[in-house]
C-alpha cells in the first residue's frame, strides 16, 4: 500500500478535496495539512451533518486518525479554538489526536486588518482571513511563531513593534483608526494557547520518526500556487506539491515514495479575481453554479463557473508530477445536452497547449473546445463502474488522453459512500494494509 499519499487540488481550489481526504482517511493513520490556513474550507458530510474544516486536517473526523498542522501553515488560534470546540460539540473526540507545529506562524488580528486594507486598493478578492499578510510578516522576518508564546517578554516586544507598524499604515496611509491593544491581544491568544499547549510539538521530527501511514492534504489548488498559479491572483503559499517539503520541514526525498493524486471537478470554478480562460459568464455559467451549489465554503461568495480546462489539468499533472486524477461532481453535468472541454488555447492565431505565465496573455487566450454529447442520465450516487453511461466514459477517456494520467476514482455525490473506483491498481493498493 502507498504509505504516503498526497492529495492536491488541480484547479483553483474547491475541487472537493475534503470529501476525498475524509474517505481515504479510513485507510491511513495520520492526515497532515502543510500550507495555507483558515482560507481553506474543506466540506465533509459527517453523521448527516455538513462540517466545514478550515484549519484542522479533514481526516480528524475518523477516531483512529492523528491530525497534524505543520509549520508551513499560518494558524489563527481563534479559528482553531472554534473549530475544536465545534467538533467536540458534535461528538468528535480529538483529545490526544492533534499535533501543531511549534514553528507554525500565527495569524494575528492585525494581519486581517491589513488583508482588508490591501483589498481596498487593487485587491484580488482574498478570503480576508489574513493569510497574505501573515506570510508577508513570516518572510519579512516579523512573524510570531507558536513557540514565541512560551516567552511573554519576547512576545510583547514583537507585538509592540508590529502593532506600531500596522497602526502607522492604517492611520497614515489609509486614514483608518487602529484600535487594537497589545495587552488584550496577548491575553486572548495566551488564554487559547494554554488550552492547546500539550498539542504543540516539533511535528517535523514526529513525521520523520514515525512509520505510520500518512495523507498530506493540500489546500486551495495548483492554479492558486504562489509560484505556479495565476500570479498575482493566487494565495500566498505553495498550494501545489511544491509546498510539501518547505511546508513539512522535510526533504523532497521524504516524498519520493509517495503517491500523488490530483482532485479536479468535472468542470471548472474559481472564487476571487484573476484569469479563467473557460469561464462562462452567461446563462450556462449560472446553470453550472446552481446545479453545483457553487458558493464559497469560507466566504459564501458565488463561484465563477466554466467548462473543464485540460490545459489547466495538464499544467497540474506536470507541476505536481501526478500519478492519477480523481474527478468530482460529474453528476452536475448530467442534464447538459452538449458538454464542451477545452483542449488547447489559441493566442493571436497560434494554438498553444501550455498555460502562459502572464495575466495579460491569459486575458487574450481563447479556449479551443471539443464538444461532446451529454449523457442525459443520472450519475449521482452510482457505485458500480458498469452503471456509468457511455458518454460519461468518453468524457473520462478524453481527460485521460489529454492529461496522460489515469482517472482512478469518480466522486458521485457529497457523502462518504458516494464514489466509484475506476482503476483496480490503486484500489487494491489502498485496500491492503
Ligand atoms: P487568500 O488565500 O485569502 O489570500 O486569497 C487569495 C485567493 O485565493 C483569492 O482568489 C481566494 O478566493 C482564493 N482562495 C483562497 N483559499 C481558497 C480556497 O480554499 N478555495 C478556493 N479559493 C481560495
Amino acid at each position: 500500500m502507498e504509505r504516503k499519499l498526497v492529495i492536491l487540488g488541480s484547479q483553483w481550489g474547491d475541487e472537493g478535496k475534503g470529501k476525498i481526504v475524509d474517505l481515504l482517511s479510513e485507510n491511513y493513520d495520520m492526515v497532515i495539512r502543510y500550507q495555507g490556513g483558515s482560507n481553506a474550507g474543506h466540506t465533509v458530510i459527517y453523521n448527516n451533518r455538513k462540517v466545514i474544516l478550515h484549519l484542522l486536517p479533514t481526516g480528524i473526523l475518523h477516531p483512529h486518525v492523528t491530525g497534524v498542522i505543520t509549520q508551513g501553515m499560518v494558524v489563527d488560534l481563534e479559528v482553531l479554538d472554534q473549530e475544536l470546540e465545534n467538533l467536540r460539540s458534535i461528538g468528535v473526540d480529538w483529545e490526544g489526536r492533534v499535533f501543531i507545529s511549534d514553528r507554525a506562524h500565527l495569524v494575528m488580528p492585525y494581519h486581517k486588518v491589513l488583508d482588508r486594507l490591501f483589498e481596498k486598493r487593487g485587491g484580488i478578492g482574498t478570503t480576508l482571513r489574513g493569510i497574505g499578510p501573515a506570510y508577508m510578516f513570516k518572510f519579512g522576518r516579523k512573524g510570531v511563531r507558536i513557540s514565541d508564546l512560551e516567552d511573554e517578554d519576547r512576545l510583547r516586544d514583537l507585538l509592540e513593534e508590529n502593532f506600531s507598524f500596522v497602526r502607522d499604515i492604517s492611520e497614515r496611509v489609509f486614514g483608518e483608526s487602529f484600535d487594537f491593544s497589545v495587552d488584550e491581544t496577548m491575553e486572548k491568544i495566551l488564554t487559547i494557547y494554554e488550552k492547546y499547549r500539550p498539542m504543540v510539538k516539533d511535528v517535523s521530527k514526529i513525521l520523520w520518526e514515525t512509520d505510520r501511514s500518512m495523507i498530506f492534504e493540500g489546500a486551495q489548488g495548483t492554479m492558486l500556487d504562489v509560484d505556479m498559479g495565476t500570479y498575482p491572483f493566487v494565495t500566498s503559499s505553495n498550494s501545489s506539491a511544491l509546498g510539501l517539503a518547505n511546508g513539512t520541514g522535510l526533504s523532497p526525498k521524504f516524498f519520493s515514495d509517495a503517491y500523488f493524486l490530483g482532485v479536479a471537478k468535472a468542470y471548472t470554478t474559481r472564487v476571487g479575481e484573476g484569469p479563467f480562460p473557460t469561464e462562462l459568464k452567461g446563462e450556462e455559467g449560472s446553470r453550472l453554479r446552481d446545479l453545483g451549489g457553487e458558493y464559497g465554503s469560507t466566504t459564501g461568495r458565488p463561484r465563477r463557473c466554466g467548462w473543464l480546462d485540460l490545459v489547466v489539468l495538464r499544467h497540474a499533472v506536470r507541476v505536481n508530477h501526478l500519478d492519477g486524477l480523481i474527478i468530482t461532481k460529474l453528476d452536475v453535468l448530467d442534464s447538459f445536452e452538449e458538454i464542451k472541454v477545452c483542449v488547447a488555447y489559441e493566442l493571436e492565431g497560434e494554438r498553444i497547449d501550455h498555460f502562459p505565465a502572464s495575466p495579460s496573455l491569459l486575458d487574450r487566450v481563447r479556449p479551443v473546445y471539443i464538444t461532446l454529447k451529454g449523457w442525459l442520465r443520472n450519475t449521482k450516487g452510482i457505485k458500480d463502474v458498469k452503471d456509468l453511461p457511455g458518454e460519461a466514459r468518453d468524457y473520462i477517456n478524453l481527460i485521460e488522453e489529454f492529461t496522460g494520467v489515469p482517472v482512478v476514482m469518480l466522486s458521485t455525490g457529497p457523502r462518504r459512500e458516494e464514489y466509484v473506483w475506476l482503476k483496480e491498481m490503486l484500489r487494491s493498493g489502498l485496500r491492503s494494509s
